[in-house]
């Protein structure tokens, strides 16, 4: 358990390349069990998420190859349609074999993926969708066990936009016989990258892009290749790292079509932007961080994925702002952590109120999950002092060696290998 030891108070400085997005890479890897083949899934990000979903396709009997952000998958023998819950625990993204297995297969057993650190993450809706299409769908032990000689199309209808329901559903839809139609599907870009890839696959998806997607089930699809959109979430991170230390920064290798409510707020706050769809710099040379609402939403709005880093930044901002999540109503564990440094933070239901203090201390601080470690970083590189951010394996499922990245910018941030934080 490696922990971060942050000296604050440089400014970041610099250009970086944005890596692979995440949750994209989390949702085209199981899609690869769709059809058997050679697969090259380029811009993969290497992140300890990916080593993860590597191990179930492993287990399931798919031959990976990853090297260079280039991840080659092989899927012609498959040997198993069972995702254990020694897999499934570490992450909640290996409920997306599900579908895919259960439309090839006509069978999959896999493991429930219990709670998450902040709080109840059902999955009500992939499942229920999957009825919908003729499963016939047991929990027994703690497992899934879903079963279908052949999906049949339906029309789902989702109460609530979700990701994985949506990425779910459609790896199952893609296969099963006839039409099927998903209403209220997320739009969010990692979901638009899988549909690319699907079609490239061979199915046949309507409405891209949009809530309401149509789809053509085919007997059998083709293994393809793909690029991983760059991830909109790092991209975010290391933005808010250059505006709360009023350093000035460029982002190389990512579309600001996928961050837009983000760039606004940080305009908003007090920092100039320069973006398009290759490059995005920010300069917070004069930045006054101007105190700043923001409620979480899905895609475009601004996504709950960055709430924590967003309360960072405010921690220091000139006056009270209020930060409001509704997609996940309990995700303020980053909180009393960021108090330890000095952070003027009270929460009232699914809202942190930010009084913005002049300064934050450095302390050492836990990290919780993977976003609220973003946040420590971020109040670590401003606040005065030392910060030791403990138990960083939450950080590196889902940044590609972040500190490296901050370093480079001119952070004083370096990696403490050991057991014992
Ligand atoms: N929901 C249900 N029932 C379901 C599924 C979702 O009630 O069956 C609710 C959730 O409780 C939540 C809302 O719907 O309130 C949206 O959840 P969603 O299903 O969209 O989340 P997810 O697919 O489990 C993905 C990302 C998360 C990200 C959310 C929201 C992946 C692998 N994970 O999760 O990413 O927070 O969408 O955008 O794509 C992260 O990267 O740190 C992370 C947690």
């Amino acid at each position: 358990m490696d922990k971060f030891v942050i000296r604050g108070g440089n400014k970041l400085e610099g250009e970086v390349t944005i890596s692979g997005a995440k949750n994209a890479t989390l949702a085209l890897m199981p899609a690869t069990l769709l059809a058997p083949g050679n697969y090259s899934l380029y811009n993969t990000p290497e992140l300890n998420d990916v080593y993860t979903m590597m191990k179930l396709l492993t287990h399931l009997g798919v031959a990976a190859e990853f090297r260079d952000n280039l991840l080659k998958l092989n899927t012609d023998n498959i040997i198993s349609q069972d995702a254990p819950y020694e897999h499934v625990k570490k992450m909640r993204a290996s409920v997306y074999v599900l579908g895919p297995l259960l439309a090839r297969f006509g069978l999959a057993k896999v493991s429930l993926p219990g709670g998450c650190s902040w709080g109840p993450r059902p999955i009500n809706l992939h499942l229920e969708g999957l009825k919908k299409m003729g499963a016939d769908i047991e929990l027994s032990g703690g497992y899934i066990i879903a079963k279908s000689p052949r999906l049949h199309g339906s029309k789902i209808s989702f109460d609530i936009s979700s990701v994985g329901a949506t990425g779910n559903i459609l790896m199952a839809a893609v296969l099963a016989k006839g039409e099927s139609s998903i209403i209220n599907a997320a739009i969010e870009p990692e979901i638009i990258n899988l549909v690319c890839f699907l079609e490239k696959m061979g199915a046949r998806i309507e409405g891209i892009g949009t809530p309401n997607l149509h789809i053509e089930g085919v007997d059998e699809l083709k293994s393809a290749d793909i690029d991983t959109i760059p991830d909109r979430i790092e991209a975010g991170t290391i933005l808010i790292a250059a505006a709360i230390t009023r350093g000035k920064v460029k982002l190389n290798n990512i579309k600001a079509e996928l961050l837009l409510s983000i760039l606004n707020k940080l305009e908003n706050s007090g920092c100039n932007l320069i973006y398009n769809n290759e490059y995005i710099e920010i300069d917070g040379v004069n930045n006054n961080i101007n105190p700043i609402d923001v409620t979480t939403s899905a895609f475009p709005g601004f996504p709950t994925d960055m709430q924590a880093q967003w309360t960072a930044y405010m921690a220091l901002a000139s006056g009270v702002s209020t930060v409001t999540d509704t997609i996940y109503l309990d995700r303020f564990k980053h909180v009393p952590e960021l108090q330890r440094l000095g952070a003027s933070i009270t929460i009232n239901e699914n809202s942190a109120i930010i009084k913005g203090v002049k300064k934050l201390m450095g302390a050492k601080v836990m990290s919780t999950d993977l976003r609220a470690s973003a946040s420590l970083v971020l109040a670590g590189l401003a606040a005065q002092g030392t910060t030791e951010v403990l138990r960083v394996y939450h950080l590196d499922r889902g940044y590609q060696r972040i500190e490296e990245k901050l370093k480079f910018l001119g952070a004083d941030i370096e990696r403490v290998e050991g057991k014992e934080f």
